[in-house]
């Protein structure tokens, strides 16, 4: 019998994070403030703790973690490789499949890789309380989580469409003892802006984003500070002991290094926590597609443009380099509300201009079908953002049914879908439609980044 369980000790975990920044051939762009100069860590002190913004301009490539960190991550890691043996005799291929089972953690997804992180270096310095957003609700689930094992209060504005479609995820957040509101909301002038001119909107998480900044930095206690779930060098760093324990648990299963990458990305950081560790043994010369994949309603990576953008809809963040749709953009309330995000991390979007990641777009109801396959081969019910990886998994699989090539597929099974049945209920019932987003919306939206300072697609030309 295959084995399809790889699994590793405890003492197997890993002890540091990658940091991709240390090897990228063409260095990042910095983020910029509002007088388009670059912003020094000081300016960033009010929003994060300064443990975390040594770590968000780091360019060392390979950060210890704590062991009081590791503590708590043992609860749910090492996470278990998968090899996907049912669905490869389903679709009848050579390919051999592997996937990195996160719906293992206490919320259900990666989140909690970094939200532990995140409420432990906040509390090392000192601080009482966070604030956040979440779109699905995988994020404030898994906030609230560490929150309540370390010791810190937790408000979290969630996007309306999805405080409505996933009452679940709200009170998992109430369990971890933490604040779940509806965002916009009357608690923010950001929101209550929003409110004023577009009182039925659904929502975005640009704009949720926008009132937990605001609810952060007009505390005048300075006890509180922003936590978000995706984007920034930090979260992804965190994100990475997904890749270094899928090499250590490839190595066991006696595989080289994977051919074929994937990952969903709303914000880039599950993609670039299972990516990034591979991507350094590209940049060192080895042969390997990866590939992030993102819903044909909301095409960053694949029709946005590159260019200096705000990660929020009132303008409070930094100008980051990232490929963007504009931060006015309300991309339509699809179920995979985890993948509506206007923009994407910058050192993902620095590995896409660079050409090491070959972003895809898959639409909603292709993505649904393969969710359904795998829940009828595999088992398990699927996150709708992990759908999306699952997608272009399975096409890659069909291509070498096709080739008759046997390559390696590895990708991130970055969450569970128990929480999110709506979709699948809108799919049973046929209610379920498909949306491409039109190129006059790409054009419309990116108008609002005119007079903003161009970034320069910077490359090394090797890929
Ligand atoms: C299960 C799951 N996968 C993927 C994502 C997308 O986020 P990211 O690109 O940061 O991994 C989310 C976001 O909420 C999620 O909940």
């Amino acid at each position: 019998m295959q084995n399809v369980k790889i699994l590793l000790d405890e003492s197997e975990i890993p002890r540091q994070w990658y940091n991709l920044a240390a090897d990228l051939p063409t260095p990042m762009l910095p983020p910029l403030g509002p007088d388009g100069k670059p912003v020094s860590p000081d300016m960033l002190a009010p929003v994060f703790p300064m443990n975390l913004i040594e770590q968000e301009v780091s360019t060392k490539r390979w950060i210890d973690i704590p062991s009081e960190i590791l503590d708590i991550l043992y609860r749910w890691r090492p996470a278990p490789l998968r090899r996907a043996v049912y669905l490869e005799k389903y679709l009848k291929t050579p390919a051999r499949i592997y996937y990195k089972d996160e719906s293992v953690s206490p919320a259900g997804s990666h989140k909690p890789n970094t939200a532990v992180p995140q409420a432990w270096y906040n509390k090392q310095f000192g601080i009482k309380r966070l604030t956040t957003e979440t779109g699905a609700g995988q994020w404030g689930s898994a906030l609230a989580f560490a929150c309540s094992l370390i010791g810190l209060e937790c408000k979290v504005f969630m996007v309306r469409i999805s405080f409505e479609q996933k009452p679940f995820r709200k009170l998992m957040m109430q369990v971890w003892g933490a604040n779940c509101i509806a965002s916009p909301s009357n608690l923010t002038n950001a929101g209550r802006t929003i409110l004023a001119s577009m009182p039925d909107t659904p929502g975005s998480l640009g704009i949720a984003i926008s009132e937990a900044i605001e609810a952060a930095v007009t505390d005048s206690t300075g006890e509180t500070r922003y936590s978000l779930g995706s984007v920034l060098n930090h979260v992804l760093l965190h994100q990475t002991i997904i890749g270094l324990e899928a090499k250590a648990q490839l190595k066991k299963a006696g595989e080289k290094l994977p051919d074929i990458i994937i990952g969903c990305a709303g914000g880039g950081s599950n993609f670039a926590g299972l990516a990034f560790p591979f991507a350094q043994d590209m940049i060192n010369g080895a042969q390997m597609t990866i590939i992030p994949v993102e819903p044909t309603a909301c095409p960053k990576m694949t029709r946005g443009q590159f260019v200096y953008d705000h990660g929020d809809v009132a303008c409070m963040t930094p100008l980051l380099p990232m490929h963007s749709l504009g931060h006015t953009f309300i991309p339509k309330p699809i179920h995979a509300g985890g993948l509506r995000y206007h923009g994407m991390a910058p050192l993902v979007c620095q590995g896409i201009v660079e050409g090491l990641f070959k972003p895809r777009a898959v639409a909603q109801l292709k993505c649904y079908e393969s969710a359904m396959i795998w829940a009828k081969t595999e088992g398990t019910i699927c996150a709708p953002e992990t759908s999306h990886a699952i997608a272009a998994v399975i096409d890659e699989a069909n291509k070498c049914r096709e080739s008759g090539e046997q390559k390696v597929i590895l990708f991130n099974y970055s969450g569970h879908g128990l929480m999110d049945l709506a979709g699948y209920d809108a799919y049973l019932s046929g209610k379920l439609t498909d949306y491409v987003l039109p190129d006059d919306e790409v054009q419309k939206n990116l108008q609002a980044l005119k007079g903003m300072p161009k970034a320069e697609a910077r490359k090394s030309g090797r890929w």
